[in-house]
């Protein structure tokens, strides 16, 4: 089933997340989205900022996915698979895109996209930031990687939400196994030691439902569901 998204944009939010969870819980239906030009308080994963800047991506989409609670973490998959898709046709071949767990987009190992989904009520808030000409330090920006001179928001927005429209039809349709596939063929790290808030191991790859699957030293394999993933060649985000 389709989802008929109905965007609405905004010069300047607090955040587009925290208006789309007030918008849950008021009863507006599957594929709303609010978009806003720059946020003044852009949220981050665990309480972090995020920087929002006029000239970046910054939408959240209301979605009322038919799955229990402890499905909906795999809707960061969905909307990495997605995200990645529409990345894809304004990439230059000389950069590399990869998906770090659970709901990060990186080219060329710096991040380029952060996503956050929230429950509300009966629903979710959906959100996807992603650095088109303004990244904050230490990330990079999807215009100095496209084989093309810029990338306008507004048509990268919908390409993007044409892609997260296949995949979460996909998703509801046919269940987690082809958008499990379709993140791990561009997955980040995989077979490379890892940190995470359980322990230290081997990346092994995503379990059947989403989870992170962490081989210990012992050679147990454990699943990690929450929290944030090291790789050992890096410094902490
Ligand atoms: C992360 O920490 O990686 C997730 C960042 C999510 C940022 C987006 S931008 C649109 C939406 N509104 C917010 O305040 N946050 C999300």
């Amino acid at each position: 089933m389709a989802i008929d998204f109905k965007v609405h944009t905004y010069a300047s939010l607090p955040s587009t997340q925290h208006y789309v969870k007030e918008l849950v819980a008021e009863g507006l239906p599957e594929g709303t989205v609010v978009q806003a030009i720059e946020q003044r308080a852009g949220k981050g994963r665990h309480g972090r900022k995020w920087f929002s800047p006029m000239g970046n991506l910054y939408m959240s989409v209301l979605l009322r996915p038919d799955c229990d609670v402890a499905q909906a973490g795999q809707l960061a998959f969905v909307a990495a698979v997605a995200v990645a898709a529409a990345i894809d046709t304004v990439l230059d071949e000389k950069h590399k895109l990869s998906l770090k767990w659970p709901n990060d987009i990186l080219i060329d190992g710096k991040k380029v996209c952060g996503i956050l989904i929230e429950k509300e009520a009966d629903g979710y808030a959906l959100g996807i930031g992603v650095n088109i000409m303004a990244p904050p330090d230490g990330a990079v920006a999807l215009n100095d990687v496209t084989w093309d001179i810029q990338v306008p928001v507004h048509p990268f927005r919908d390409k993007l939400l044409a892609a997260l429209g296949e995949t979460y039809s996909l998703w509801q349709d046919e269940g987690f196994a082809k958008i499990r596939s379709a993140w791990l063929a561009q997955a980040h790290g995989v077979d490379e030691p890892i940190k995470t808030e359980k322990g230290e191991g081997i990346f092994r790859g995503l379990s059947e439902d989403g989870a992170l699957q962490l081989e210990t030293a012992e050679g147990a394999i454990l699943d990690i569901n929450s929290g944030d993933v090291y790789f050992a060649a890096e410094d902490k985000e």
